[in-house]
């Protein structure tokens, strides 16, 4: 708990959940930490995290005045144990006890845990109730993340944020040069994994587990993608011999899927080197655009879109994927902590740096071509709004109409794609518009 604590704390004051906990883990590497110790600090922060809001509630309701950042941490990670379903409450208030006796002032610290988080268990179901009047608690998200998606979305918002909850599925992309989806379906059978299909190449596991224990991991058979995120590739349609440019690639996993569905010519462009590294081992690992490969190998570089003079070789682009970065507004399910990370002013930022990638980019590409922007938001600042704005000041540019579909279903036709987790359909919130240089 006091690890997890650690962890959240530096959470709390703006930094990733996985960064922080890296750091804290790190910091407790002299104590000798199995790896189920660890697994269960993970696990522990995680928990802390998709509920903050209502811990934070619950907190300020038992506690007289704030604690200090380390301690309150401790008390919404101990709070959080305490909702978790079959929770041994007299053992979760020991532990906390104990974890805040290791504390400076460790008497008084745990004089104010074993406290407050007795009053907790003694009222529990009255300080629930209470809290959940509060919105932020109720739905674990900041206000103004609820407000705009309630102006936005007045008939989904609710279901949106309830999917944002949901514990993510694990979903693969059946590397097709590599084997069909229903051999790979029955590889894992054979291994003891249940797995339905859900896209064209999308299967989603019945349970999670460690990649490389899926059958095939290293021979490139399959990458672990959202069946959202497996909308792109196919959406741009890549054909033999084209060039194409994936403007923000890291870390690969649609450079990949282009790749796999055309021998076409792919510029894996992204501004940070670090983001690079991972696609060149996707790459490798799906045997794919690497010298005496299938196809033509992949050229990675280093550098801004919204400044092609530094690297374009002033050949033109049969197609563009701009994969643009954004809050991540539409996968917090599996990134819990970027709720809390962001602020209302960031979706300007990142809407204008959307539009100036968006125009520097357009003129490579060649007239008749075609660019598909995307973002992993639900957020009109990042998808509507950068396209329509985009579209009124070129003449030279329209907007196709999109048709995909996720399995056997109808085709479907709508940009904004919603985050939804039921038994038939699982995926990610995404924005795809698809755009036409004309000539
Ligand atoms: C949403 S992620 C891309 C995910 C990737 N397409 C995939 O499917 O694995 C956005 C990426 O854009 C990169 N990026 C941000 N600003 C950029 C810029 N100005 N030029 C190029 N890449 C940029 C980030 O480093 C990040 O890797």
């Amino acid at each position: 708990m006091a690890c997890a604590a650690q962890a959240v704390a530096a959470l709390a004051a703006g930094r990733s959940l996985q960064a922080a906990l890296d750091a804290a883990l790190g910091a407790a590497a002299g104590e000798g930490l199995d790896p189920a110790s660890r697994a269960a600090i993970r696990d522990i922060a995680y928990t802390t995290c998709r509920q903050l809001g209502l811990v934070r509630e619950l907190a300020r309701q038992v506690n007289g005045r704030p604690p200090p950042p380390k301690l309150a941490a401790l008390q919404w990670v101990a709070l959080s144990q305490l909702l978790e379903p079959l929770r041994a409450e007299g053992v979760i208030v020991d532990q906390a006890v104990a974890a805040g006796r290791l504390e400076p002032g460790g008497a008084a610290v745990a004089g104010f845990l074993n406290a407050t988080l007795r009053r907790f268990v003694r009222e529990r179901e009255a300080l629930l109730a209470s809290a959940r009047r509060n919105e932020e608690a109720r739905w674990n998200f900041p206000k103004w993340w609820i407000e705009l998606l309630r102006a936005e979305q007045p008939g989904a918002w609710q279901s949106i944020l309830e999917a944002g909850n949901a514990p993510p599925p694990m979903t693969l992309r059946v590397n097709r040069r590599r084997i069909g989806v229903d051999d790979y379906l029955a590889r894992l059978a054979a291994d003891g994994r249940g797995a339905r299909r859900v896209g064209p190449q999308a299967l989603v596991l019945d349970e999670p587990c460690a990649v490389d224990a899926l059958p095939g991991w290293r021979e490139g058979l399959a990458t672990v993608q959202d069946a959202g995120a497996q909308l792109a590739a196919p959406l741009l349609d890549p054909q033999p011999g084209e060039r194409i440019l994936d403007a923000c690639a890291g870390p690969g996993g649609k450079t990949t899927h282009l790749l796999e569905l055309a021998d076409c010519r792919v510029t894996a462009l992204d501004v940070g080197e670090a983001r690079l590294r991972p696609v060149r081992e996707n790459l490798a690992r799906l045997g794919l655009g690497q010298p005496g490969g299938p196809g033509h190998p992949a050229r990675i570089l280093a550098g801004d879109a919204r400044r092609p003079a530094d690297w374009w070789d002033g050949e033109p682009f049969d197609r563009i994927l701009v994969d643009a970065p954004c809050t991540a507004s539409g996968i917090v399910r599996r990134h819990p902590d970027v709720r809390w990370l962001r602020r209302r002013s960031d979706l300007a930022t990142l809407s204008r740096q959307q539009s100036e990638i968006l125009t520097a980019l357009w003129p490579l590409v060649r007239p008749g071509g075609k660019l598909l922007f995307a973002s992993c938001s639900i957020f009109r600042a990042e998808g509507e709004s950068v396209v329509d704005h985009f579209l009124a000041s070129r003449r030279d540019a329209g907007r196709l109409d999109l048709s995909w579909h996720f399995d056997s279903g109808a085709a479907e036709a709508v940009s904004q794609l919603l985050p939804v987790a039921t038994a038939t359909r699982n995926h990610d919130g995404f924005f795809y518009a698809l755009l036409e240089r004309r000539p």
